[in-house]
């Protein structure tokens, strides 16, 4: 389904103002940070709290927060692995037209499968993409459980739960790999501004 055309006889269009002109706009480059683990391993958090230290510096910045995409624009995707390839595969494409648009695009989805995760790569290309894995232990994320519901899967409540009943491909070559049991917020949230100072996609 998710590799069908229908649409034909289109034409793109470029425009005057490119991504270069954007990012000298902007005074930074533009990027994907594709935070990528476990329900509960703190990927919105962790994002959230570098959009506070990007948007600090003047950077222009959009996180793209799994349970607030599925609200909306994704509403008509539910949890099996194609719906989460749709889901992974629609994010992808709209990160990109956040990195064209000069914005440092932030994404907060379990993004469960090594393959979708590297299309969103390949959307984006090499260098507009970190990979940034929250790894978190099973057991450090089901002792949170924030939002109840791993209790809810494990009383099989919830079907194809990612890490109970549905599988979780850990990355294999992520830019970043940081870990939210032992680190707080602020101690991972300065190793990403660290990886974007190095990259020079931020000064
Ligand atoms: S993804 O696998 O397609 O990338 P996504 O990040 O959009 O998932 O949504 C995950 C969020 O949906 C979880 O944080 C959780 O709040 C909720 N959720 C509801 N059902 C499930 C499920 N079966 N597996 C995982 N998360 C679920």
């Amino acid at each position: 389904m998710t590799d069908q055309i229908k649409s034909t006889n289109i034409t793109w269009h470029v425009g005057d103002i490119d991504r270069e002109d954007r990012e000298r706009l902007n005074g930074h480059q533009s990027v994907v940070l594709w935070f990528t683990g476990l329900s509960g391993s703190g990927k919105s958090t962790l994002a959230h709290a570098v959009e506070n230290a990007l948007f600090e510096r003047g950077c222009r910045t959009y996180v793209l927060d799994g349970d607030n995409i599925r609200h909306g624009l994704n509403k008509d995707l539910g949890f099996s692995p194609e719906d989460r390839e749709e889901n992974i595969r629609r994010i992808g494409e709209v990160a990109n037209l956040f990195v064209d648009a000069g914005v440092i695009a932030l994404t907060a989805f379990i993004s469960p499968y090594r393959s979708d995760r590297d299309k969103a790569r390949a959307i984006a290309g090499e260098g507009r993409f970190c990979e940034i894995y929250v790894q978190c232990d099973l057991s450090v994320c089901e002792e949170r459980d924030t939002k109840g519901l791993y209790k809810k899967a494990r009383a099989g409540e919830i079907p194809e739960f990612t890490g109970i009943s549905a599988p979780y491909e850990e990355p294999t070559a992520a830019e970043l790999v940081v870990n939210t049991g032992p680190e707080t917020i602020e101690e991972s949230a300065a190793k990403v501004l660290e990886l974007l100072k190095e990259r020079g996609i931020i000064t």
